[in-house]
């Protein structure tokens, strides 16, 4: 049978599972088709209202309000002003002391929607063929184009989020991105886990926070963090690194990795964030990596040619973080929290993949 990947955890305080953790990211390769990704979510962000749902309704005029410059007519925000009424009082109105940014993002979570944070702080050397298809040259993004946090952005008509410590080149005018490639969302079985990304949120808060009370810069004010977006896409590494487990202990262990996300949104609200976008997990019996490895038959291989039994534990994961995230709406107060299935996106660029613009072999 498949032995587990290297640094799966038997419960051993293994510290290098990043660096571990890093091939298996590569995987991300299959990302290639991430700009297709990018157009299904923006669907999903476009049509989200038709669904009806008062919640999701509510981040939608959310994700309005912060994209009306985009001007791309997403949604009617409650800011935007509608055409026809009086201008002269709406003119009168508009002035305003303290000006909020019009879009802020932070983003938690792993390679899938790392920014360029894993190279930074581990002063990594990733090379082409990454950042072929769109940048043309390597960004430290473990993809060879942009990465769906980076679509996300574009809609949104702000530019691309700087990773949290990335030295140079960096711009927090529109939010902070957390994520690093490999991270976990249970603490400590990477160095830059979701307890430590939120912690390093809430220091970096607060050290603004400490600049406006001094009367000196700071990238955004309390407002920003008020009205920004809290998008998490977190999870991946931890079912990756437990499926050479016999799959009743896995799905045993679904539950604490949502747990983990879970706390963090909530840790999040108490510190005042309001709108959340809450990625589920990919397809991951269609990694590569998973693909490559021994297996005893081909019999658990789906039509699509992906490990159904991975697939399965994916999808439980999503289920489970879409219970969660229905929960939490209720709970938290004058939130907004979507839960976005990223599974049936990626599963369909491998099912379709044709279709999407990618040959078989
Ligand atoms: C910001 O600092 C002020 C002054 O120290 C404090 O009263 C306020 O609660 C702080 N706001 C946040 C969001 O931490
Ligand atoms: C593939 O595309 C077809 C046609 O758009 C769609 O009905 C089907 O659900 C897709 N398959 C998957 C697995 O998403």
């Amino acid at each position: 049978m498949a032995s587990g990947p290297n640094g799966g955890g038997n419960g051993g305080g293994g510290g290098g599972g990043l660096m571990k953790n890093m091939s298996l990211l590569r995987l991300q390769y299959y990302c290639v088709l991430g700009a297709v990704a990018g157009a299904v979510l923006f669907a999903t962000l476009r049509y989200m209202p038709a669904a009806g749902s008062g919640a999701a309704l509510s981040t939608t005029s959310a994700l309005a309000t912060a994209a009306a410059p985009a001007g791309s007519g997403a949604g009617a925000g409650e800011h935007r002003k509608i055409k026809g009424t009086a201008p002269a009082p709406a003119k009168a109105a508009a002035k305003v002391v303290t000006k909020p940014k019009e879009v802020v993002v932070f983003n938690f979570g792993d390679s899938n929607s790392d920014t360029g944070g894993v190279a930074a702080i581990m002063g990594i050397r990733i090379s082409a063929p990454e950042g072929r298809a769109y940048f043309h040259h390597p960004t430290g993004r473990l993809s060879d184009g942009r990465v769906v946090l980076d679509f996300i952005c574009e809609t949104l008509n702000t530019h691309h989020l700087s990773p949290y410590m990335k030295p140079l080149g960096s711009d927090y005018s529109n939010g902070v991105n957390f994520a690093i490639a490999g991270a976990t969302a249970t603490p400590g079985d990477t160095p830059f886990s979701l307890d430590v990304q939120i912690d390093q949120f809430i220091f970096y808060r607060d050290r603004c926070n400490d600049s406006i009370t001094r009367d000196e810069p700071a990238p955004l004010n309390m407002l920003d963090f008020e009205r920004a977006l809290y998008t998490m896409d977190i999870g991946q590494n931890d079912i990756t690194s437990i499926l050479y487990l016999p799959y009743d202990e896995v799905l045993a262990k679904l539950p604490h990795f949502v747990a983990e996300i879970r706390k963090a949104i909530e840790i999040l609200h108490k510190n005042g964030a309001r709108k959340f976008w809450i990625h589920g997990t990919g397809a991951l019996g269609c990694l590569p990596a998973k693909l490559a490895m021994p297996r005893a038959s081909d019999g658990d291989l789906d039509e699509h040619g992906c490990i159904a039994k991975f697939n399965n534990a994916a999808k439980r994961f999503n289920t489970l973080l879409s219970e969660a995230c229905d929960d939490l709406r209720l709970l938290l107060k004058k939130s907004s929290i979507i839960f976005v299935d990223m599974f049936a996106i990626k599963y369909d660029l491998v099912a379709n993949h044709t279709k999407h613009g990618s040959r078989s072999r």
